[in-house]
């Protein structure tokens, strides 16, 4: 089985997927190095030198890529959801689980990580409490279509197994 741990920037998704990897015994996989490996340069370089529209290709394929490996634990980059069907590849071919923050408490969390994130690297803090804010009343709607929806900011690993468990009791115990 695999699972998709989806959320905006700075919600815990990476550091969610090591525990929840773990807790399963499962393997893990972070969407974004999976891509600067593929790529062999940072998600920063791809954005400078190719743009947008050319990382989010490249995403879609690794997603497609790495969710063929069973028993794995992927978390996706913040706009993976949102471009390229990719939200309902997931749902299809996975369990999907939202970590959910609210706007000010995303701001909180990237205020101090804006570098290696070429959408939010060059604004200042209130032009990057618009675009949190406006992001993610866009990106809700992906968001939301996922099977679970956790806390973000409290976590409970404990609790995600159980819900991953409710769906597919044969494959994880
Ligand atoms: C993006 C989020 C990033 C990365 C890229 C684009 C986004 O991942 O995929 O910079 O569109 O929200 P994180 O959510 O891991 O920062």
């Amino acid at each position: 089985m695999v699972v998709y741990l989806i959320g905006f920037m700075g919600s815990g998704k990476s550091t969610v997927g090591k525990k929840l990897s773990k807790r399963l015994g499962f393997s893990f996989i972070d969407l974004d190095s999976a891509i600067e490996l593929a790529e062999e340069r940072t998600v920063s370089e791809i954005f400078t030198d190719e743009g947008e529209s050319y990382f989010r290709n490249i995403e879609a394929d690794v997603l497609r890529d790495s969710s063929k490996k069973s028993d794995t634990v992927i978390s996706c980059g913040g706009g993976t959801p949102c471009f390229n069907e990719n939200m309902d590849f997931m749902n299809n071919t996975g369990q999907t689980v939202y970590l959910e923050m609210t706007a000010a408490a995303l701001m909180s969390r990237l205020i101090n990580s804006r570098n290696k994130r070429p959408l939010i690297a060059g604004l200042d803090d209130s032009e990057l409490d618009h675009f949190i804010r406006r992001s993610l009343a866009e990106r809700e709607k992906w968001y939301r279509m996922s099977m679970h929806i956790i806390d973000g900011l409290n976590p409970d690993i404990n609790q995600v197994t159980s819900l991953l468990q409710s769906r597919d009791p044969y494959n994880l115990r």
